[in-house]
């Protein structure tokens, strides 16, 4: 689509809903030629959620504020994924760009919930709406898929497989709900930087790759309960972001003493989730995580939850 020039609004604003993702499967292979990692995970939208806002800024330019959770550790200018994904949008459409971009963040940032991956799927949604730029489903993933693995994922929400480098999505169909703690801590791992850790790990004979996903996505299909769920959870990941951050041991060990089903490095890590119950269970444990210190912020989040949503 190109010529297209925006509608010219001042004033109107979009907001757009993002959830964080966790993958309760994350089986990691060998780089491929391409430098990315093979990837068999199961995604699951949680109900973190980032707010993206797109507002007509009157003058041509992508202006970015941020706010909330972690606001002044990010990025405010082009380097930003959601200030790359308006850039994007008005490419695709071949608009002059127009926005003020508004991040509002809830997601814990850089802790493998895939936060600005969130932000750049919002931004992608709410610019198009606010520029009224048709994108058909397969070019929206396409774009998404150009800025990050998880930004695919990230628009849909729900469950779903994803193979690839993670942007190749087939829905699951989850029946029920599972309660879950979030604990992140004082550290950030970035995502090249654990990859780089699992490779190295198994130059040492340490790691392995699970490709399967049956079990878990089964589990998911016949709305397992969370006791089954906690001996199904798998990430490949695990060993090396403990790795890089030992103290990631400690934390996950005393939710376990404290009475999670499971603990499970979040993607890359460095946040840990903890599997309850159900959500009395999970108000519970919060609690007592929160009261053994170690974690710089604990939040509690179920799942599934849907996609963006206006
Ligand atoms: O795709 P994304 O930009 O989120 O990936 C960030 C980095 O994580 C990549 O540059 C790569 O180093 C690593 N990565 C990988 N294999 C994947 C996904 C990401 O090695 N499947």
């Amino acid at each position: 689509m190109t010529g297209q020039t925006a509608p010219a609004q001042p004033g109107a604003a979009i907001s757009v809903d993002v959830p964080a993702k966790i993958n309760p499967h994350l089986g990691v292979g060998d780089p491929r030629a391409d430098g990315y990692h093979a990837l068999s995970t199961v995604y699951q939208a949680i109900s973190l959620h980032d707010t993206v806002t797109a507002e007509r800024l009157g003058e041509p330019g992508i202006k970015l504020t941020i706010s909330g959770e972690g606001a002044g550790t990010l990025p405010h200018d082009e380097t930003n994924l959601a200030h790359k994904a308006a850039k994007l949008v008005a490419l695709y459409a071949g608009i002059e760009p127009d926005v003020r971009l508004h991040l509002n963040k809830r997601i814990p940032v850089a802790g493998g919930l895939a936060g600005g991956s969130a932000d750049a799927a919002g931004a992608l949604i709410a610019c198009a709406r606010l520029w009224e730029v048709e994108i058909g489903d397969a070019e929206l993933h396409r774009l998404a898929a150009g800025l990050g693995s998880d930004v695919p994922f990230c628009l849909k929400g729900g469950t779903a497989i994803g193979t690839g480098r993670g942007e190749e999505l087939t829905p699951v169909a989850a029946k029920g709900g599972w309660h879950w703690v979030v604990a992140t801590t004082d550290t950030q791992i970035a995502t090249p930087e654990c990859y780089k850790e699992v490779d190295r790990l198994r130059e040492d004979g340490i790691g392995r790759y699970s490709s399967d996903v049956n079990a878990i996505v089964q589990a998911f299909e016949r709305g397992a309960s969370a006791d089954e769920l906690a001996r199904l959870l798998v990430n490949d990941m695990e060993a090396a972001a403990v790795s890089l951050r030992p103290q990631l041991a400690s934390l996950m060990h005393g939710g376990l003493e404290e009475s999670a089903l499971a603990a499970h490095v979040s993607g890359s890590g460095p946040t840990v989730l903890f599997l309850a119950t159900d959500v009395k269970h999970a108000v519970a444990l919060a609690r007592r995580i929160r009261m053994r210190g170690g974690a710089r912020s604990v939040h509690l989040a179920h799942g599934p939850v849907a996609g963006p949503a206006a």
